[in-house]
């Protein structure tokens, strides 16, 4: 897979590029990644990339000339690729749009600065807007980064395991992750946690993930991944794909749900209380 990333600061991304999962894919070639940036393509002494709103107003405008040649030079090494624009104004991402890209041959990916970029650019270049969430950042950077790392850890041989990035959250079951231990399997008082001693349960590993049966292990995981995002994301159960015997199960936990045990609608009510 090849990604391009148009930004007024590469170097933003070396460290990212050079370590962990997207560090071992790019020693191994699974993603290689074309860094571009629009002051190599300005054609003035002062190497402007930047000029001030028509109409006026406060901050800059990134210019179209050089941020457009700079698109079209990563778009002439990899003609198949789709062309993103980083802006809080795009589709909100999702782990399905990354799983879809996966299959893509490239992905440019544009990162904005200042008050964004020439609008004509867009129309122009860019096939969609995409955000990573309801907020605005300094630049598209750290947005282009979530992409690359997103989509790379999805492609054939990136992680060490296969079947690591299928069991994650909002994986093809639209599930969230089960909870994870290692060892020790027993935990002693952390220091500094003068009240460890009132959770015993915060000591100790559920007993069936030390028992070695692979078939009860693999339930109790299902189990715990349908009660977590019940609890926690309980919109996302209506398009989860789940038996009927689990439908039955979430009926269940929202009976005892409305009989006084945690209520999934009390965090849907504490985020509208913020
Ligand atoms: C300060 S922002 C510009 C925000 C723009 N004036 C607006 O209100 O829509 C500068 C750049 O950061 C990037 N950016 C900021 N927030 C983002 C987000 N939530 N998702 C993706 N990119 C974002 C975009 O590339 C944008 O061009």
């Amino acid at each position: 897979m090849r990604f391009g990333v148009v930004t007024l600061f590469p170097e933003l991304l070396d460290a990212f590029l050079a370590a962990g999962v997207v560090g071992r894919a790019v020693k191994n070639s699974s993603i290689e990644v074309q860094l571009e940036n629009p002051r190599n393509h300005t054609v003035d002494g002062h190497r402007t990339v930047d000029d001030r709103p028509f109409g006026g107003g406060p901050g800059m405008v990134m210019k179209a000339e050089p941020l457009g040649r700079a698109i079209q030079a990563v778009k002439q090494s990899m003609p198949l690729a789709k062309t993103i624009y980083l802006s809080p104004q795009g589709r909100p991402l999702t782990q399905a749009m990354l799983r879809d890209w996966s299959k893509l041959p490239g992905i440019i990916l544009v990162a904005g600065r200042y008050e964004g970029i020439d609008e004509r650019v867009i129309q122009r270049h860019i096939d969609e807007e995409v955000s990573i969430g309801d907020y605005v950042l300094s630049g598209g950077e750290v947005a282009a980064m979530v992409i690359v790392d997103g989509v790379s850890r999805l492609l054939p041989g990136v992680l060490g395991h296969p079947d690591s990035a299928a069991e994650d959250s909002f994986g093809e079951d639209g599930l969230l992750d089960h909870p994870h231990y290692t060892r020790p399997e027993w935990l002693d008082d952390l220091e500094g946690a003068s009240d460890a001693t009132e959770h015993e349960d915060t000591r100790s590993v559920p007993a069936v993930l030390l028992s070695g049966d692979h078939k009860l292990i693999a339930q109790w995981r299902r189990d715990a991944a349908i009660k977590r995002t019940w609890e926690r994301r309980p919109e996302l159960l209506a398009n989860a794909t789940i038996s009927v015997a689990e439908r039955k199960q979430i009926e269940q936990l929202n009976r005892a749900g409305r009989d006084g045990a945690t209520e999934p609608q009390q965090v849907e009510k504490n985020e509208q209380d913020h």
